[in-house]
């Protein structure tokens, strides 16, 4: 099958409000003005945001976030357990989700269609759900809701979406073949590169379309956690500018400014209010199918990034 992009993130915690604050004012995203089933902007309270004409939180108590001109691409539910609730897997249309959904079955996996309340619920034209080796659901789906362009409450110039999807996500898994297997050969993943940290240990980059990678697989245990969400900004004063924020608010800095040696991106990473990293970076490489090559990397970085090591990531989740 042929997946675009990351669509949507859906995540969960005990206070989402907390979480759109931590979005919005600190890494200067947009609190979507009406949320998933809306026609209209939302009430005119919005005590959160810079806005007036929504306040970005459904009836459930679902946050939801902004980053184009999509209704949303984060939705943050309320939760005890923090964590991943979902991830949005982007395909053509109909005829694409239909091939998708008899591949999975004929491949073994249980999927679920989505009904009314479910594509109310993502602002989707339809979706199916199952779940990864790890236990992550996953959702594939066509058609979004579009609404008014990013206009972000804190000046970035622009956050990097469009064909690329929303950003990255990189999932601790417990089995990393199980893993590869169910996101390469199942859902059409393509290898970018890998980090090793020795023996079946690393991180597996995994891309759908330019962007170098959509979902990255990292095994270092038996530990099944969301490690990190990534948004791509437009600029270097864009991070910059986010890790002042960040440092005044008092968010834990877990990885110092640096760049990738693979992907080469320029970021940084915080603790967001769930536990679980944010990373905020620029100029992300873009691969092209027809030259590229997996290769394996030692180093993990060119510079920077103190504080992104394998017991780090042992312990995130913990
Ligand atoms: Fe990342």
């Amino acid at each position: 099958m042929q997946i675009r992009s990351l669509g949507y993130v859906g995540l969960q915690g005990p206070d989402p409000k907390a979480w759109l604050e931590f979005a919005t004012n600190v890494c200067g995203l947009m609190p979507a003005r009406s949320v998933p089933g809306e026609r209209a902007p939302g009430p005119p309270s919005a005590p959160n945001t810079d806005f007036g004409d929504g306040n970005a939180i459904a009836s459930d108590g679902t946050a939801y976030v902004k980053l184009d001109d999509r209704q949303w691409r984060i939705a943050i539910h309320p939760d005890a357990k923090p964590g991943l609730r979902y991830v949005g897997l982007e395909l053509a249309g109909p005829a694409a989700l239909e091939a998708a959904r008899a591949e999975l079955e004929a491949g073994g996996v249980r999927v679920a269609r989505g009904g009314d309340a479910e594509r109310v619920a993502r602002g989707v034209h339809d979706l199916v759900s199952f779940a990864d080796p790890a236990g992550n659901r996953v959702e594939l789906f066509h058609g979004v809701t579009v609404d008014k362009a990013f206009r972000s409450p804190r000046s970035v110039s622009k956050i990097v979406t469009g064909d690329l999807g929303m950003g990255h996500v990189v999932l601790l898994v417990p089995d990393l073949a199980k893993a590869r297997a169910f996101y390469c050969d199942l859902l059409g993943f393509r290898l970018s590169d890998y980090v090793s940290f020795g023996p079946g240990q690393g991180v597996w980059f995994l891309r759908c379309n330019a962007r170098h990678h959509s979902i990255a697989l990292c095994h270092v245990g038996p530990i099944s956690f969301l490690h990190h969400l990534a948004i791509e900004l437009g600029s270097i004063d864009d991070v910059g500018c986010a890790l002042d924020r960040a440092q005044s608010a008092g968010i834990p800095i877990t990885s110092s400014l640096g760049r990738h040696a693979n992907d080469k991106m320029f970021s940084f990473y915080m603790k967001s209010p769930f536990g679980f990293d944010v990373e905020l970076g620029t100029g992300g490489t873009l691969v092209d199918d027809a030259t590229w090559t997996p290769n394996e990397f030692i180093e993990g970085d060119v510079w920077g990034h103190k504080g992104l090591t394998p017991e780090a990531l042992k312990s995130s989740g913990a």
